[in-house]
């Protein structure tokens, strides 16, 4: 990934395809065989779908994060900060709450939010999502979250961290943002400009304040978790104990905040210490209500979403190795103006199983060989007017320096068994551990 033009974006380049893609493949391996079936929504919706379901306190709201803008019909259209307001979108504009439920979806890519750009933190970002619905019970929490950490573990990635907490009922919210405005306003001029601003708004997010001061006020104060009323408690519980009954690693965090607001109950976040400030690999939480707020029946749901960078970055810092641009197999030198044609058809007809590649103009030997290394291929292929003559061509191998003489006619086997010997470009096995290419 390189920096583009506009800031916060980057180019994905060919280097990086393969990791992408294969990040992409086990992720669709893992989530496909629990029965989670991939959806494409669009990159923006109807600004409505956002209003309804972020929430007016949100980040993306509050910090105006939300690239919004009117179309030539006079529409107002949003690309989408996140997915899960356009998946239930489509949810409920295909009826698929008629479905077996729960109703299991995922999707990937880009999501777009003008924040501060910083390590890990994009303009042009890309998602893996999950959802999750139809269900209000604690399985599917613990399902939601085992899939995240399933899909890390099915990546090869060591060093995650899952907290998991609760934000309770819209009712327990109020009684605790109630709670720290009484404990918090009378303090207030001690508080950071943005903590006394997210008092006003949503007293629940100072929580998430980096600032010392902030958190020196905080420490006496009770956590969301301690003042969940019965019901959210026991909800939260019951995730617990199946997380634990299954083996999934996980911490209790009670002060889990969400930048979100749909968040109803659980909540939890994956953290990595390798990839800076911004360590959250993933996140999400149950939305009960959402699918009403957006119009549709009202289902409960639970959902996640991971940044895609942010997992590269951290496989990257952990050393897991990663799969790397494929190499051609053979690279085809043309020796004089004849070849040039032949090589090209040849190549044509070779690729019904290899990557091959070839020389556009005739090369002396010399400069074809340099052509050929630096394609990165195993053999190089040369044709001219002595292997015309013999009707073959001179197959050199490009490790070894082994050099043969070959018809025309044995080229295909000879370069099957070679396929078929060489390991693969990057040396990493194609089995095991790791991320599968
Ligand atoms: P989120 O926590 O806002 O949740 O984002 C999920 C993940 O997306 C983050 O943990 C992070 O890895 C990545 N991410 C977010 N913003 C950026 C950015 N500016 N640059 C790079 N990566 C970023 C959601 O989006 C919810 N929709 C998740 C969800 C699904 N909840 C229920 N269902």
């Amino acid at each position: 990934m390189r920096p583009s033009a506009v800031k916060g974006t980057y180019d994905i380049l060919p280097d990086d395809q393969p990791r992408w893609r294969a990040l992409l493949r086990t992720t669709a391996r893992v989530l496909g065989r629990a029965g989670v079936d991939e959806i494409t929504t669009p990159v923006f919706e109807h600004r409505e779908v956002f209003d309804k379901s972020v929430g007016e306190s949100a980040d993306l709201v509050v910090q105006k994060e939300m690239y919004t803008f009117e179309d030539r019909g006079g529409r107002w259209l949003t690309l989408r900060p996140e997915f899960t307001a356009g998946v239930l979108r489509a949810f409920i504009e295909h009826g698929m709450h008629t479905w077996p439920t729960p109703v299991k979806l995922w999707s990937a890519g880009p999501a777009f939010r003008a924040e501060n750009v910083q390590r890990g933190r994009f303009r042009q970002f890309h998602q893996v999502n999950c959802e999750l619905v139809g269900s209000a019970s604690a399985l599917l929490d613990a399902e939601a979250i085992a899939l995240l950490v399933d899909t890390f573990t099915a990546l090869g990635l060591p060093g995650v961290h899952v907290k998991v907490g609760s934000v309770g009922d819209p009712e327990d919210r109020e009684r605790y943002n109630a709670y720290l405005r009484e404990a918090l306003v009378p303090q207030q001029q001690a508080l950071s400009e943005a903590s006394r601003e997210r008092l006003r708004l949503n007293p629940l997010r100072i929580l998430d304040s980096k600032d010392a001061g902030d958190q020196a006020l905080l420490a006496p104060l009770a956590r969301p978790l301690d003042m969940l009323a019965h019901a959210a408690r026991e909800h939260f519980d019951a995730v617990t104990d199946t997380l634990s009954a299954w083996g999934v690693p996980f911490e209790l965090d009670a002060s889990i905040v969400r930048g979100l607001d749909y968040y109803r109950r659980t909540a939890f976040e994956v953290h990595h210490a390798g990839i800076g400030a911004q360590s959250a690999l993933g996140g999400g939480g149950r939305y009960d209500g959402l699918v009403a707020n957006l119009g549709g029946p009202d289902v409960p749901g639970i959902g996640w979403a991971f940044g895609i960078e942010r997992v590269l970055d951290a496989l990257e810092g952990e050393g897991v190795a990663l799969p790397a641009r494929e190499r051609a197999l053979a690279y085809l030198v043309a020796l004089d103006q004849e070849a040039v044609a032949e090589v090209a058809q040849l190549a044509r007809s070779l690729r019904a199983e290899h990557r091959v590649e070839h020389g556009y103009v005739a090369r002396n030997p010399g400069k074809g060989l340099r052509d050929a290394d630096r394609s990165g291929a195993r053999v190089a292929v040369l044709r001219g007017s002595r292997e015309r003559e013999a009707g073959a061509v001179v197959v050199k191998d490009l490790r070894t320096g082994e050099q043969l003489v070959v018809a025309l006619d044995d080229l295909a086997e000879h370069l099957r068994v070679v396929a078929s010997e060489a390991p693969t470009a990057d040396g990493i096995p194609t089995t095991g551990g790791g991320v599968a290419r």
